[in-house]
């Protein structure tokens, strides 16, 4: 018999481990016992709910769909950790109502994804993957070097608005700044970062030559980037999503790329993740897509990881998690 909490991780991640050169699981190995998911792909809800019977903790990722109905069918569960920033597919206020913790990941993974959103910045304006693909399929073997080939977009003294001044919005701010460009910058809360100038939604978005997207996606963000907004965006501009794919509708998007009035276009999130090879957007050449790897280099991965464990542990064992997405639980149970 043994009195160790039981937890269920829902994706194994000794490749990160062997990245890391150690097992990023041991100190939760140490303290609970840990059941981790084996198989091929992930859980289905059938399998998760499944675990969840006898589970006290769970350490999830972001394709685990931790709703109020499997948060309710978990007896025994006191303590979830996302190794994510964005808990979106949680149900915050059922844990919440049940008084149990959710852990994130906020910090760790800041710059890594500023940098992907100011990669998928300089692809789109400057052409980077069309302009390789060309290459690639031997379309410039016996051709010339044409002086209006892949002509693109200067970043440099362009307008770059940033809807969204949380950490992410403004580490791409700090990027932009570097590369000479003018910053516009929109939250829902009004919040004022030096070097970046705070304007109205749509003023953001007329006066901006690229728009990036940093926002939460919660009930109020859902589809903000839509017709209307694509509408009120400076012709010829540049739209780039490293944030969730449901912040914009991608309907719209694609008819505002067909139509002309946007240039250009870097995501790395999408409404339906996995996104198919049959993705509408695909057949965009100006498109730049990436498969939601906004945070996938091996140190932030890595410290993702160790904070995602540590708020576990600390979850089970009751005491205040490192990072906790709904902070009021704790004040709740006199623990904040
Ligand atoms: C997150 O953490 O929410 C990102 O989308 C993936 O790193």
């Amino acid at each position: 018999m043994t009195d160790r909490s039981r937890v269920f991780v829902s994706h194994g991640i000794e490749a990160l481990s062997a990245l890391a050169g150690r097992d990023l699981l041991a100190p939760l190995r140490d303290k609970a016992d840990c059941r981790v998911w084996a198989e091929p792909g992930r859980p289905s809800p059938e399998e998760l709910r499944g675990h969840m019977q006898s589970a006290e903790g769970l350490l999830c990722l972001l394709t685990d769909r931790v709703d109020g109905e499997l948060i309710e069918a978990s007896p025994r569960l006191r303590a979830i950790s996302s190794v994510s920033v964005g808990v979106d597919h949680i149900d915050l206020e059922a844990a919440t109502r049940r008084g149990i913790p959710v852990g994130n990941t906020p910090g760790v993974l800041t710059e890594t994804t500023a940098d992907l959103a100011f990669a998928l910045l300089l692809a789109a304006a400057r052409r980077v993957e069309e302009a390789g693909n060309f290459l690639r399929r031997g379309d410039w073997a016996g051709g010339e070097w044409e002086i209006d080939a892949f002509v693109g977009k200067d970043l440099h003294g362009a307008t770059l608005g940033i809807i969204g001044l949380g950490p992410i919005g403004q580490a791409v701010a700090r990027r932009a700044q570097g590369f000479s460009m003018r910053v516009l910058g929109w939250s829902r809360s009004g919040r004022q970062v030096p070097g970046v100038r705070g304007v109205a939604f749509t003023e953001l978005l007329a006066e901006s030559d690229f728009v990036s997207v940093h926002v939460a996606l919660v009930p109020e963000t859902r589809g903000l980037i839509g017709t209307e907004a694509l509408g009120a965006m400076k012709p010829g501009s540049i739209l780039i999503n490293t944030a969730r794919g449901g912040i914009v509708d991608e309907r719209a998007l694609a008819q505002a790329l067909r139509s002309g009035r946007l240039a250009g276009v870097g995501l790395d999130v999408f409404a339906q993740e996995p996104a198919g090879a049959d993705h509408p957007l695909i057949a965009f050449p100006n498109a730049v897509l990436t498969p939601h790897i906004g945070s996938a280099s091996v140190g932030t991965r890595v410290r993702m990881a160790e904070l995602a464990v540590r708020n576990l542990i600390a979850g089970i064992e009751g005491n205040r998690m490192p990072a906790c997405a709904n902070p009021e639980v704790l004040v709740r149970f006199g623990k904040g």
